[in-house]
C-alpha cells in the first residue's frame, strides 16, 4: 500500500499551520508526531502541548510516535491532546502490554515502534493488543539519517507475521525518492517521510512523486 505520513519533525514549526494546510490540500491525510524526551533519546522536541494545538488545525488521522522513557507516566496527556494513535518504544516501556491496552482503552489506536537492531520476534506476545507497529529504520532520536538496508528484511518478516490480524505496519526513518522504491516492495502500508519530503520547494509535487515513483 502507498500511505505517506509526514514527519513533522522536519517541516517550519514557524509556519506550521500553513504548512499542514498546504499538505493536506495534495492529499495528506495523517500525519508523525515525533515526540523526544532527551532521555530515551538525546534530544528534544515537543510534548502535548504542541499537539493539542497541531489537532486544532487538522482533522488529519494524528499518529504520535513517542520517543520517551517510561510512557506509561504521560500516556494521558497524549490521549487528551488529541492523538489518533500513540505509539511506544518497546525498547522503552516497563509493561507493553498494559499501557497498549490501556491506549485501546481510551479509544486511541495502540501501536509500538521497534529500533533497528530490536528483534521481530519480541512483538509476538503483543501481536493482539497491537493496531499499528512501527518499523525503525534508523535509529530514533533525529531526522535527516540514512537508511539501514538491513531493516528491509525485517518489514518482509512482520508482514508475514501479521497473518490475517488487523495490524497496521509503518516504516519510519531515511525513507526518501531514493529508498521509497525497496520500502513499497516489502508490502508494509505506512511509510513515514520527514526531511525527504520537507526539503523540497514544492511539497505537493515532491508528496506526489513519493507516491507515485
Ligand atoms: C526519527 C523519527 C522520524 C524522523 C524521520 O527518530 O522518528 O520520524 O522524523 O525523519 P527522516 O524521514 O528525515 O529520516
Ligand atoms: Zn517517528
Amino acid at each position: 500500500m502507498r500511505i505517506i505520513s509526514p514527519s513533522l519533525l522536519s517541516a517550519d514549526f514557524s509556519n506550521i499551520s500553513n504548512t499542514i494546510k498546504n499538505i493536506e490540500d495534495a492529499g495528506v491525510d495523517r500525519l508523525h508526531l515525533d515526540v523526544m524526551d532527551g532521555y530515551f533519546v538525546p534530544a528534544l522536541t515537543f510534548g502535548p502541548m504542541i499537539i493539542k494545538e497541531i489537532r486544532k488545525c487538522t482533522q488529519c488521522h494524528l499518529e504520535t510516535h513517542l520517543m520517551i522513557k517510561q510512557p506509561h507516566k504521560t500516556i494521558d496527556q497524549y490521549i487528551n491532546a488529541g492523538s489518533d494513535t500513540i505509539m511506544i518504544h518497546l525498547e522503552a516501556s516497563f509493561n507493553p502490554e498494559e499501557e497498549l491496552s490501556y491506549i485501546r482503552a481510551n479509544n486511541v489506536c495502540a501501536g509500538i515502534a521497534i529500533n533497528p537492531e530490536t528483534e521481530e520476534k519480541r512483538l509476538l506476545p503483543l501481536l493482539k493488543h497491537l493496531d499499528y507497529i512501527l518499523i525503525m529504520s534508523v535509529s530514533p532520536g533525529l531526522g535527516g539519517q540514512p537508511f539501514i538496508p538491513d531493516t528491509l528484511r525485517k518489514m518482509e518478516n512482520i508482514v508475514k507475521m501479521r497473518e490475517g490480524r488487523d495490524i497496521v505496519i509503518g516504516v519510519d526513518g531515511g525513507v526518501n525518492m531514493n529508498t521509497i522504491p525497496q520500502v513499497y516492495e516489502t508490502g508494509i502500508d505506512i511509510t513515514i517521510v520527514g526531511s525527504g519530503l520537507f526539503e523540497a520547494e514544492n511539497l505537493p509535487q515532491r508528496y506526489q512523486d513519493l507516491l507515485n515513483v
